[in-house]
């Protein structure tokens, strides 16, 4: 007998980009029922439908939840974030190189006591699921024990989660140093671990290339060839002198891409955080071998790394996913990044359509991350994770969205609005995660 409950709420997802459509409702790559009925068995997505004609049909020990006017949509996707960077987020002045320096090496330097990694994993995870997060793609330390302590954290929850351990064997801190013979070795030891336990997937994740001997990226080519459904997780042209240092370094590239290609590291499940200083060719070629980049516009501002080319990398069929990057980043939430990004874009001249905002943060990121057969929307047999939110949970958020009853400038408003306190719950495989031992408001500090 298979467990089914039934949500009823408004109900939003996107089934394709609707980016380029004029009306996305109409043309049917975005599905809204206002009054929606969300049917999970057993974990997965089971039937989406208005929820006066499904409920008719459900036998009557089918439990429904009611939700009112809220909205459910799918659970948010963060493709690029640091767990051990949780700590030194919002840390002043400076640009990427010596903010890593400055901030980013100390902070992981701790993560060498497991106890910490522990502490700051559980912390973080717990923080993602607060802030709506269901997937993630996660860096973790030099250390082979911030990478246990992050997938432990993740599958006491039943979370699906992406991390691995950095590798990084020079122009960088002496003792966060691996080498290309411990770094290919730790990495091998962990996927062997944990890829493909529960819904955690290992990335063999080379810091980027600035920290990277010739031989540790050959090493990570070789993990990739052996272990051909991990992921690869990297930074690539975030900030215009790390650019021309990967030039200096690798003289005989041809560009930053190139020096990851040289050592076979762009392909199907490489994900590419930033990629803002670069050429079309190396977008074109990124789409071609099915790689991903990762818009990370927080990180972006804050680090005054430069200004996303969302339109480019459609334009040259690149899946695009977004990514918080905390501690780059200002925030966890990925509703607050969807602001950021609007933000970006008009700088840009581009924009962000609200539902291609919502994309964005769901199936477009399930795409980047080759898990669109998964997550990102409710087709049926996909994994039931989603979230709930109430747009009267915030004074302003609920004026706005009283003002109007139009879907469509209303959920525009939610998700330039929105933060953690939007996002009232948080399910994982149909499973509500606060069941599993937190309490969403004993974590806000008084
Ligand atoms: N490039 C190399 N390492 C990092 C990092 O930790 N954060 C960001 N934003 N970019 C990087
Ligand atoms: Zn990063």
């Amino acid at each position: 007998m298979s467990e089914v409950t039934a949500h009823r709420a408004s109900i939003l997802h996107c089934l394709r980009d609707p980016s380029d459509d004029k009306d996305p409702l109409a043309s049917g790559s975005v599905e809204y029922f206002e009054d929606g009925l969300l049917m999970v068995a057993d974990g997965y997505v089971d039937r989406l439908g208005p929820a006066e004609a499904l409920l008719k049909e459900l036998p009557s020990n089918v439990k429904v939840v009611e939700y009112g006017d809220k909205l459910i949509i799918p659970g948010l996707i963060d493709c690029h974030v640091h767990y051990p960077q949780i700590d030194i987020i919002a840390s002043y002045g400076e640009r990427l190189l010596d903010w890593l320096e400055k901030y980013a090496y100390p902070a992981e330097r701790k993560f060498a006591d497991p106890e910490h990694a522990k502490e700051v994993a559980e912390f973080f995870v717990q923080e993602l699921l607060r802030n709506g997060t269901t997937t993630a793609c996660v860096f973790a330390t030099v250390h082979p024990q911030s990478v246990d302590a992050i997938f432990e954290a993740a599958s006491k929850y039943g979370m699906r989660l992406i991390a691995g351990k950095v590798l990084m064997d020079k122009n960088c801190p002496e003792d966060l140093r691996d080498t290309p013979e411990t770094g290919y070795e730790q990495s091998r030891q962990l996927i062997e671990k944990w890829h493909g336990r529960d819904r955690l997937s290992y990335a063999v994740t080379p810091r980027f290339a600035i920290t990277s001997s010739e031989e540790q990226l050959r090493q990570a080519g070789r993990l990739l060839k052996e272990y051909p459904d991990v992921y690869l997780h990297t930074h690539l042209a975030e900030n215009e002198e790390e650019v021309a240092q990967v030039a200096r370094q690798f003289p005989w590239s041809r560009s930053y891409l190139d020096v990851y290609e040289h050592f076979e590291l762009v392909r199907e499940r490489s994900v590419f955080a930033h990629c803002i200083h670069m050429h079309d060719d190396d977008r074109k070629l990124m789409a071609r071998k099915g790689a991903a980049m990762t818009f990370c516009p927080s990180s972006n501002l804050f680090l005054g790394s430069g200004l996303f080319d969302l339109q480019m990398g459609r334009q040259c069929g690149v899946r695009v996913s977004i990514g918080s990057d905390v501690g780059g980043g200002t925030s966890l939430s990925i509703l607050r990044t969807l602001g950021d990004a609007y933000k970006v874009l008009q700088l840009k001249g581009q924009s962000l359509t609200p539902f291609g905002a919502l994309y964005l943060a769901t199936l477009g990121s399930a795409r980047g991350l080759h898990l669109e057969d998964r997550i990102g929307s409710f087709r049926k047999e996909k994994e039931a994770d989603f979230v709930v939110l109430d747009a009267s949970r915030e004074a302003i958020t609920n004026r706005r969205w009283r003002e109007t009853e139009d879907i469509v400038p209303r959920v525009f408003a939610l998700l330039m609005l929105s933060d953690d306190h939007t996002v009232t719950d948080t399910f994982l495989k149909g499973k509500r995660t606060e069941d599993f031992g937190w309490e969403r408001d004993s974590r806000l500090v008084d």
